[in-house]
């Protein structure tokens, strides 16, 4: 029994529940989210005892639900219900009974609860030893919550007094946990199998499967969507008592099926970016991950014809159950069906997540408010009638929220004005920068150059204004903080209000064009790089030739095509090996005719900026056409493409790549182009730029494992997985963000040494994994907490398979809480030319 849980809080974080550790925010019936009219019952014994006074901790009406007539053993006619408007993942219940200042002594013993998610199949919960009866209230008075081991996902849920004589009861409840993000309403597969071991059997079917079982599971969900991931060791489970050998797995055998085809239904068309399959790899058992996924997704009626695959790396040195992240690649979609390819004689999954943006609303499941559809209204539900009064607070609370509304677009459509004229009078100030000589006299270069060398840690705070259009008041950073009720007395890192960081004035923020962002700086740097000798050239767009489309952003593309003449445009440190007179390759960024002229703008400065970085390891701009639309960013062309997806398609070298015939990577590769990543990093730190968003996805590379540090910006479709959206608006990468980052919204280069520690550890891991991977994006916020707080709780990157010890210290050392503590690019650089395999 638990007392007290605050609404909102989150009570713990446990691993590896996935879900029921901190999903458990009071749903709304003490705290009044859920509406009356959503609260119904088979029947009240009076007004004043109706179903919406069964709400848990109100004392209104006569102080509880009570049902009409007493209820009899065995009867279960009665029961009070909640439509909780969208499915949730429910994990705790709480009841208590009536007491009514004293006048009252009536409270149900026992209960059941029965569950629906489409308000048409209601499905009984039992727990995991199959049993229904749940053990309630003892008196009239206290609150009594009992976890739900397995945890229902449902929009509807009925509570059921049970009792064992004739008895009056009545009822106050509540129900606990979070919204159903994931939307999967069923998945259908063969049924789970089992395996004979030497001295028993393990038993791996889907024990808590709520659909139809027979040869087939159909229409329902189970063990691959109760929270509960399986351990290393799939014949041990969390829970010691009563359950078999096998217990949080399901699993076929290859003697079996040539494929296990698993399909997905969700609750309307989302557009998916990854799944997450929880698999078992205890190879010395013959388990393994599965070795290909094949896809299909279903948007409207038919099957797309093209399926996705995803084969990943076979480990057969580490035993462990792991995440398994499949890309699904932006794909539309209301049902998915995946086949899986047995890598060895067994496949066991535990669970099994999807993550996906919202595609359309107010489908099958989401009923407008004012009414259920034929088919979803509860069908013995005698309770559901219209009441007149309540229409006419409807009609005022509309009328309210009507005036609410006119009051905010007022004031938006005051501040879009009043923003126009800031804008203008910033784009004056950027077209006379442009067009003006871009020499600065030689006092303010020594003075802005001294300025930034005494600075080790220039600060850029303008992430958030980056995402925001309307960005100066936006205060996410602070919200996610909130999270964290220690941060506000802490008095070791103060936020100040109204007290900007250093800098903060002077940050000029970029947006990128095909991607996003270019590397954020500080205005004095800006003026340090505006010297003549910098500037960059006209190109005549005439001589460029289209050979294929490189990629694709928000607001342009960038295409491979032939430069005739660029040699002339070209230093002369990359003419070595390109033959005069011959078209050389160049990545053309190309700004869509449609860009508005924010994007513009923005297209202009990153050139600025572009034009003055020259390092072997960053990537070069090597000429523009901005005379005529539509402007167009000439950089030199890497022809193996972005490092995540060249080390996706490689595999370490080793008898595994011999026999699979795989390209290879070999170790000093891998950390020559680490060195070379951590030499750009410890060119733009010297300039004091903060790039904010370095990760493998934003490194190109070259011939022999060159590697230039680029910046795609956050739009890029393939990569939308590695980037959280703060409701819905804000993009960060925060899989790769230092805790600072991520509550404080400080990005300087100590963060940028934290992304690159994570970065470090993609390569080792040859980007076979997202960072975290077994986290949700909530739970990595959390982790971020972990790292203020350092109470030894926070949960580090481990060290991948290929990593020795002294590669692995480099990159705790840039995970360091301390912002000081950790190393300089520099000093990273040099310790990664001494790596030894
Ligand atoms: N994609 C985007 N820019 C590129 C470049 N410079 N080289 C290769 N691929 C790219």
């Amino acid at each position: 029994t638990y007392r007290g849980i605050e609404a909102g809080k989150v009570l713990f974080l446990a691993f590896p529940k996935l879900h029921t550790g901190v999903c458990r925010y009071p749903l709304g019936m003490s705290g009044g989210q859920i509406q009356d009219e959503d609260i119904s019952a088979s029947s009240q014994w009076s007004e004043s005892t109706a179903a919406r006074y069964g709400r848990l901790n109100f004392e209104e009406g006569d102080g509880a639900w009570c049902p009409e007539i007493t209820v009899e053993p065995d009867s279960l006619k009665e029961f009070l219900q909640i439509d909780l408007r969208s499915l949730h993942f429910i994990t705790l219940v709480g009841t208590q009974g009536r007491h009514a200042g004293g006048i009252g002594n009536e409270f149900a013993q026992m209960y059941k609860i029965k569950y629906s998610r489409d308000g048409s199949r209601w499905i009984s919960w039992r727990n995991r030893q199959g049993k229904q009866v749940i053990e309630g209230n003892r008196n009239a008075y206290a609150i009594v919550l009992k976890d739900l081991e397995p945890p229902i996902i449902a929009r509807f849920v009925r509570f059921m007094p049970v009792t064992d004589h004739s008895m009056n009861v009545c009822m106050r409840v509540e129900l606990y946990g979070c919204e159903w993000l994931d939307g999967l309403v069923s998945y259908n597969a063969a049924a789970g199998e089992q395996m004979s071991l030497p001295a028993y059997s393990a038993y791996l079917n889907d024990s808590v499967y709520d659909g139809a079982v027979s040869h087939s599971m159909t229409e329902g969900l189970g063990q691959l969507t109760d929270g509960v991931c399986g351990l290393d060791d799939f014949t041990q489970s969390h829970d010691t008592h009563n359950v078999w050998p096998g217990y949080d797995y399901v699993g076929w055998t290859n003697e079996s099926f040539s494929n296990v085809e698993i399909m997905f239904e969700f609750d309307r068309i989302r557009n998916f970016t990854t799944m997450k399959v929880h698999c078992n790899n205890m190879y010395s058992r013959h388990v393994k991950v599965f070795r290909q996924v094949v896809c299909y997704f279903r948007s409207e009626a038919d099957w797309e014809a093209t399926p996705l695959s995803f084969s990943p790396v076979e480990d057969v040195e580490n035993p462990s159950a792991r995440f398994v992240t499949v890309n699904l690649a932006n794909h539309m979609a209301s049902a998915i069906k995946c086949q899986f390819y047995f890598a060895d004689a067994w496949m066991l999954f535990s669970e099994i997540t999807f993550q996906s943006d919202t595609a359309m609303y107010n489908t099958t499941l989401a009923p407008p408010k004012s009414g259920l559809t034929p088919d979803t209204q509860p069908k013995d539900d005698p309770t559901h009638k219209v009441d007149d009064s309540n229409t006419r607070i409807l009609i005022g609370c509309l009328v309210a929220i009507i005036f609410i509304l006119v009051v905010i677009i007022v004031i938006i459509l005051w501040r879009q004005v009043w923003q126009k004229m800031l804008e203008k009078a910033s784009r004056r100030m950027l077209d006379d920068e442009l067009t003006a000589s871009l020499s600065i006299q030689s006092e303010t270069f020594a003075y802005t150059h001294n300025q930034s060398s005494t600075t080790s840690e220039q600060e850029s705070n303008s992430t958030y204004e980056r995402i925001f259009p309307l960005g100066p008041d936006y205060q996410e950073p602070s919200r996610i903080i909130c999270k964290l009720p220690e941060f506000a007395q802490s008095s070791e890192e103060p936020v100040q209000d109204g007290a900007p960081h250093y800098a903060e004035a002077d940050i000029v923020n970029l947006q990128g064009v095909t991607g996003g962002n270019t590397y954020a700086i500080p205005a004095l740097t800006m003026d340090l790089l505006s010297g003549k000798d910098v500037a960059v050239e006209e190109f005549p767009r005439k001589l460029l030739t289209f050979k294929e489309k490189l990629g694709e952003g928000q607001f342009g593309e960038v295409h491979l095509c032939e430069a005739d003449g660029m040699q002339e445009f070209m230093n002369k440190e990359f003419l070595f090996d390109i033959p005069e007179d011959l078209p050389v390759l160049v990545a053309v960024k190309m700004l869509r005719s449609d860009a508005n002229k924010n994007a513009r703008n923005d297209f202009l400065k990153e050139i600025k900026i572009m034009s003055r970085l020259k390092d072997p390891n960053i990537i070069r701009l090597l000429a523009v056409c901005i005379y005529s639309d539509p402007l167009c960013m000439i950089t030199e062309y890497m022809e193996n493409g972005d490092l995540n997806q060249f080390l996706s398609r490689h595999e370490p070298e080793g008898q595994l790549a011999l026999l699979s015939n795989a390209p290879t990577v070999s170790f000093n590769n891998l950390c020559y182009m680490a060195a070379q990543i951590a030499s750009g990093m410890k060119y733009l730190s010297s300039l004091n730029f903060v790039h904010r968003d370095l990760a493998t996805r934003n490194c190109l590379v070259g011939k022999n494992y060159t590697i230039k540090i680029a910046d795609f910006g956050m739009s890029r479709n393939l990569y939308s997985g590695d980037y959280y959206r703060i409701q819905g608006r804000a993009v960060l990468p925060i899989r790769w963000m230092s805790w600072e980052s991520i509550l404080l919204g400080k990005f300087t280069t100590a963060s940028d040494v934290w992304a690159f520690g994570v970065t470090l550890w993609e390569i080792l891991n040859f980007c076979k994994e997202q960072p975290y991977s077994q986290l949700t994006d909530e739970q990595v916020i959390e982790n971020t907490g972990e790292f203020f707080r350092d109470q030894k709780r926070q949960i580090y990157l481990p060290q991948p398979v290929l990593c020795p010890d002294s590669l692995y210290k480099i990159m705790l050392s840039c995970w360091r809480r301390n912002t000081k503590e950790r190393p300089s690019f520099q000093e990273i650089h040099r310790a990664l030319l001494e790596i030894q395999p």
